[in-house]
């Protein structure tokens, strides 16, 4: 939302109307299974994706590097997809051999919705810098935090550097306090446990669920199922706009009792080039096995009334 992270995220459509504004941070690629040549395993394509981050430190030049920041797994066309351990492994070396800081934007991975307490540790690979937001508070109290390693920290510890950074809401005790009791839950309610267990019913539904004809690929993690949705699996695009297929999706999901995330490929978007329009699901950590089975029979009416709906 601000000119810096607008720049920084790598979303061309909303970013259109503040493109004079924008500060123009490079990009490069992220990982993706969509172009991996046939010969090449996801390890081997791993560190090939994470090469690219080398070549763009070496034309921006390493002295005007100060950090790389990414999400654990992939954003965009390739939502909820997680990238081999060889590809957050070579990032990291990377980061370490230029002097370049690793921030991982746990937002969405943190605070258990992936299985463990944060995405990265799936890799064990140590980012310097998290920022995080949603499940520290289960989001019923608005609260964003940014942790640090002991190395970032120790100016600010001993007292050398201030942290300078005044949000009117900074430290907001209540939040934190919801934060707290979040963590303790988590923790105490073996929530990551829940989510391994409910994890493999949902992923148990896969393969129906590529039966449609419209479900390009099911992916994710832990509690994030994402549904790479299409109009035909040959060609990969997704509806024109003026179907507004992704508006009825989601109307249809509501009736069946299902909230689908509603902003993608909304109004200011324009469907990405030959990719789908990724859907997911990411319930309640403490959700339970009948809730789970329940949730998915309702997505497969939902899928089936708006493939009706839809397809010629
Ligand atoms: C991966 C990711 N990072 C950052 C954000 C923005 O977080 P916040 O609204 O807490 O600034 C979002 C919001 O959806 C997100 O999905």
């Amino acid at each position: 939302m601000t000119l810096a992270t607008l720049g920084a995220s790598g979303s061309p459509g909303s970013h259109r109307p503040f493109v004079p504004m924008l500060p123009k941070w490079p990009h490069i690629r992220q990982y993706s299974d969509h172009d991996r040549p046939g010969g090449a395993s996801r390890e081997e394509w791993g560190v090939h994706c994470a090469s690219a981050l080398e070549t763009a430190i070496h034309y921006e030049g390493p002295q005007t590097v100060a950090a790389f920041l990414a999400t654990p797994h992939g954003a965009g066309p390739d939502y909820g997809l997680v990238p081999p351990a060889s590809y957050w492994k070579t990032i990291r070396d990377i980061c370490d051999r230029y002097d370049v800081l690793f921030i991982a934007d746990e937002v969405v991975t943190g605070f258990g919705r992936t299985g463990k307490w944060f995405g990265m540790e799936h890799f064990d690979v140590l980012p310097d810098i998290m920022t995080t937001a949603k499940g520290i508070s289960s989001c019923y109290i608005p609260f964003g935090a940014v942790s640090v390693s002991p190395a970032i920290n120790r100016p600010f510890e001993s007292g050398d550097s201030y942290f300078i950074h005044g949000f009117t809401s900074g430290g907001h005790p209540l939040a934190c306090a919801a934060g707290c009791e979040v963590i303790d839950i988590i923790r105490d309610e073996n929530l990551l446990e829940n989510v391994h267990r409910q994890s493999e019913l949902l992923f148990s539904h896969r393969a129906g669920l590529l039966n449609h004809p419209t479900v390009k690929d099911v992916r994710g993690w832990g509690l994030m199922m994402v549904l790479e949705l299409v109009k035909d699996k040959d060609t990969m695009e997704f509806f024109d706009a003026d179907r507004r297929a992704e508006h009825l999706f989601q109307a249809i999901a509501l009736k069946h009792g299902l909230v689908m995330y509603g902003t993608l490929y909304g109004p200011r978007r324009q469907p990405a080039f030959r990719r789908g329009l990724p859907a997911w699901i990411s319930p309640p950590l403490s959700i339970d096995g009948e809730q789970v089975s329940d949730m998915m029979q309702r997505l497969e009416e939902a899928l089936t009334e708006w493939e009706s709906a839809v397809l010629d």
